[in-house]
């Protein structure tokens, strides 16, 4: 593992390696989920840059961005063995060297909904330091998690609209032995709202059980009223949607993909996950 604070550095080192370039963005507190990321990243490529980089113009609530977990010395001790990684450490005047502001872009109607309806500019912010990152690496393949599927689907019309060559390579989520799906933000929960946080995937599997029986807005009734009254969390929302267009739809339609999604506050924390429903 070796580690830059600067592009232009990072960049000379790579001169002089050959082969393809794996980029696997990250914004650090890694996880078994980032590592598993980056263990695919390594078999499929000769060189891979993790960058760490806590996004300010993807948050929608400074408090929340001051809040996100910041761990950098276990970052790179988890990174350490590693021997072909290259870590990238900006600040945020090299990637934002012009002030702090996201571009606009048109995802059409994939971040209307969900996240994008919830955190206002949350997926400008994203795909604005995905496209910097894009830029001044140029990576051949690009790796992201599943568990931030509408980030997915959004950095793949990304991808297509601007004509980057770049193969977006969507990895599974990697869950808790009871099921939460790992994500830096577990670790901000108190050992009571981590015992309630598994109502998350409770509920997803109980939608793939019903997904047989019930209509889709029969589902999202019947998870959403198990989430009255119970005391420091809130769903914010549930919801059935195709798999790649993330549109809504009445009646199952067997040539179609589907999933559930959903955001939850528990507490002060905001999780989000979801599950193919096959
Ligand atoms: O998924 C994340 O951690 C972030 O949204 C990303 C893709 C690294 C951009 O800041």
């Amino acid at each position: 593992m070796k580690a830059f604070n600067s592009y232009k550095q990072l960049n000379a080192e790579l001169k002089n390696r050959k082969g393809s370039l794996g980029l696997v963005p990250t914004m650090g507190s890694l996880h078994q989920g980032h590592l598993s990321l980056i263990e695919k990243a390594i078999k499929k490529n000769s060189n891979v840059i993790v960058s760490i980089f806590v996004n300010p113009t993807q948050f929608n609530k400074q408090k929340d961005f001051h809040n996100y977990p910041n761990n950098l010395k276990s970052d790179l001790n988890q990174l350490m063995d590693f021997n072909n990684v290259l870590v990238y450490l900006p600040d945020t005047n090299e990637l934002y060297p012009k002030g702090i502001f996201a571009n606009e872009y048109n995802f059409g109607k994939l971040d209307k909904t969900m996240e994008g309806k919830s955190r206002t500019n949350h997926f400008n912010g994203v795909a604005t330091i995905v496209e910097k990152l894009f830029n001044i690496f140029k990576p051949d393949l690009a790796y992201f998690g599943e568990k931030d599927f509408q980030q997915l689907i959004i950095i793949k019309s990304l991808v297509n609209q601007i004509g980057y060559k770049v193969k977006i390579i969507s990895c599974p989520t990697i869950r808790e032995n009871d099921g939460l799906a790992m994500s830096s933000r577990n670790q901000l929960l108190t050992k009571e709202e981590r015992k309630k946080a598994i109502l998350l995937y409770a509920s997803l599997i109980e939608a793939k059980r019903l997904m047989n029986s019930s209509s889709p807005s029969e589902i999202e009734n019947s998870i959403t009223k198990k989430f009255t009254n119970i005391e420091g969390v809130e769903l914010q929302y549930f919801k059935i949607l195709t798999d790649h267009s993330l549109s809504e739809t009445k009646e199952i339609n067997d040539k179609e993909k589907y999933r559930a999604f959903m955001a939850c506050d528990i507490g002060k924390v905001r999780l989000i996950d979801n599950i193919a429903l096959e």
